[in-house]
């Protein structure tokens, strides 16, 4: 009988209904006047008077477990049978905002897929640096004004850890540590310690590309600023180069690309000349790659940097680069974008 009992408790135990129905006909099979666990109870009459306290209890038990069974799982079936009645499925679903992605970012991967295009890679840097990356082996004087504290936040000025004024630090880095040819681009926050204006922060975002490989030469510069900016502003858009300077290359140059407003013909955004200004750039300057480790008798490259907000401004003519970083959501909701 006891083997009869364990048998039935794990039918019991292991039943799992799909509907009420099947709650019905399991109380059936088990519980009713022919249920077999009733006929276990009429069986028990015929137990020995010595083992009817043992299989009495079991048969208790399994009694109950099945009531208890009977009732939860019909509890169940009834919720689920009831909501499903109260889901309307023809009813509009409820409206997603969705969030849109900040024009910095929009801007920073529209220019990382156009020189990915030309097979730069992205590479990455600490914010945090010391002097020898981002002035040192820059070619930087030891009394250029960058380095006073007027214009670079030191983190601790005797150890020279400051945070990084330029991402051509991350050149710096990949210049020491990897071997031509080099083709990498450096997107990334940078901090300078400047009043804040319509026209400067404290920190904003640059994006550095860095070219270095046997007979590269100031054409291939040209070229790929002249891809850059066609892709970036419009197949109109012309490029023109002044000479400037930069203690890390040489020649250096700036660029200024085409009026993104009037096409070039003269207008308030432009202060008439026509042109907008968008990068520094020029060749690698032989002394950065002997501080690298580079042969510069062997190897030549290119170097160039923008500000991400000055091509952002330019592109959606935005005139006040706080409101980059005011995060107000009347301005950013403006922006929507699947890059
Ligand atoms: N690092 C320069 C800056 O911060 C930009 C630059 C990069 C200029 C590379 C020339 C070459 O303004």
């Amino acid at each position: 009988m006891l083997e009869k009992i364990k048998s039935i408790k794990a039918e019991v135990e292991a039943f799992q209904p799909k509907t009420i129905e099947d709650i019905e006909n399991f109380r059936i099979k088990y519980l009713s006047k022919k249920g077999s666990i009733s006929a276990l109870f009429d069986d028990f009459k015929t137990v020995p008077a010595e083992l009817k306290k043992e299989i009495g209890k079991e048969l208790n038990i399994l009694k109950q477990a099945a009531l208890e069974k009977i009732n939860t799982l019909k509890a169940a079936l009834e919720i689920d049978e009831k909501s499903e009645i109260k889901v309307d499925l023809t009813r509009p679903g409820d409206p997603q905002n969705l969030g849109s992605r900040h024009p910095i970012s929009i801007v920073r991967s529209e220019i990382i897929s156009i020189f990915t295009r030309l097979g730069f890679i992205v590479t990455d840097g600490p914010e945090i640096e010391d002097d020898a990356h981002n002035f040192g082996m820059l070619n930087f004087p030891e009394d250029h004004p960058a380095r006073d504290m007027q214009d670079t936040f030191f983190i601790s000025p005797g150890l020279n850890i400051l945070l990084r004024t330029h991402t051509s630090s991350v050149q710096a880095h990949e210049m020491s540590e990897i071997k031509p040819p080099i083709r990498s681009l450096s997107p990334g926050r940078v901090y300078r310690n400047e009043a804040i204006s319509a026209r400067a922060n404290c920190f904003f975002h640059q994006i550095e590309g860095l070219y270095v490989d046997e007979n590269v030469s100031f054409a291939d510069l040209k070229q790929t600023l002249d891809y850059f900016a066609k892709e970036m502003f419009g197949e109109s858009a012309q490029i023109r180069m002044r000479p400037s300077y930069f203690p890390f290359t040489e020649p250096s140059a700036e660029v200024d690309v085409s009026c993104t407003l009037c096409g070039g013909s003269g207008c308030n955004v432009c202060k008439g000349t026509g042109w907008l200004e968008i990068l520094g750039c020029g060749m690698v300057d032989p002394n950065v790659f002997k501080s690298c480790g580079i042969d510069p008798e062997k190897y030549t490259g290119f170097a160039f940097g923008m500000g991400i907000e000055r091509i952002a401004m330019l592109k959606y003519g935005i005139r006040d680069l706080r409101l980059f970083f005011e995060n107000d959501l009347r301005f950013l909701n403006q922006f929507s974008s699947d890059v």
